[in-house]
């Protein structure tokens, strides 16, 4: 299936998405965010993908925000649709039990960098800057930004960064917790696919419930998602990858997952 605004491609065990309007720097418009809903449901329901990869087309930009001529409509009803069909798409990618990977090639501002931190993790190229400019727009972040910034880089530096709309370098993104590693420009998608491939050489059901119970942490008291994890830890004692891993330990072989 082939997307107006997406690349869409689906490798052995991950598929790759490039956002890609490159000439517009790959904003967000309604037309990228229907094209990723869809692309996202399709990776919800195929088992063969373990792991998703987006990234942005063109040298200079993963995203450089929601698309500011499609914004510049909304009024005070409009906009709160905006906002929340963005939020909708964001979150259902976010709830994926599978590994999400930003792999950040350029600017991510604003709904670039929501998406990003919807991501479960960001990779970063040293070209990468990030920022959530609206406020020069004289509008806030609607696409998760006052939500998502400060659960990764505490309260003030979401403060700071969202009332100023300063823009960063990737070094620094990495400094505060916004992104996890930083790579040469050149090597980052090699790399991301190099983590993914490792990840997905570990057992299945490790790896899905793994993100599973990290998820509910944010939503379970400490004491509930204690007793959610144990139950699931039960699950995971249960199958055939946790025998296999355990037995090549004891045996001192690679183990052998399927
Ligand atoms: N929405 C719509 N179009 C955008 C866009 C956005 N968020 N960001 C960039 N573009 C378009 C530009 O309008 C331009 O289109 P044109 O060639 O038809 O005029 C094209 O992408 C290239 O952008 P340009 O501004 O020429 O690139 P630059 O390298 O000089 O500047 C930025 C890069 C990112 C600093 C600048 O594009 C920018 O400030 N973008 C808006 C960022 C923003 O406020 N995002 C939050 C939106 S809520």
């Amino acid at each position: 299936m082939s997307y107006e605004t997406l690349i869409f491609e689906k490798k052995e065990a991950y598929a790759l998405i490039y956002l890609n309007r490159p000439d517009k720097l790959n904003a967000l418009n309604n037309k990228l965010l229907h094209e990723l809903e869809e692309v996202v449901k399709i990776i919800e329901n195929d088992k063969e993908i373990r792991a998703v990869i987006i990234s942005g087309s063109g040298e200079k930009a993963f995203a450089a925000g929601a698309d500011i001529s499609e914004l510049n409509a909304c009024d005070d009803t409009s906009g709160v649709q905006f906002s929340e069909y963005g939020n909708y798409v964001f979150r259902r990618l976010e709830q994926l039990n599978k590994l999400v990977v930003a792999a950040v090639n350029g600017f991510a501002l604003g709904g670039g960098c929501e998406l990003a931190m919807a991501c479960h993790i960001r990779f970063a190229s040293d070209k990468a800057k990030f920022g959530q400019p609206e406020v020069n727009l004289g509008i806030i972040p609607g696409y998760g930004g006052t939500q998502r910034l400060p659960a990764l880089v505490g309260r003030a530096k979401a403060i700071e960064l969202i009332v100023s709309g300063i823009i960063i370098s990737a070094d620094e993104a990495m400094q505060i917790g916004l992104v996890n590693r930083v790579f040469p420009h050149e090597e980052l998608i090699d790399k991301t696919i190099e983590f993914v491939n490792l990840v997905i050489s570990k057992g299945r059901e490790a790896v899905e419930n793994s993100i599973n119970c990290i998820k509910m942490s944010e939503k379970l008291s400490l004491s509930d998602g204690l007793r959610f994890e144990a139950q699931i830890f039960g699950k995971v004692c249960g199958t055939d990858n946790f025998k296999e891993g355990t037995k090549a330990y004891l045996e001192k072989r690679p183990a052998n997952f399927k």
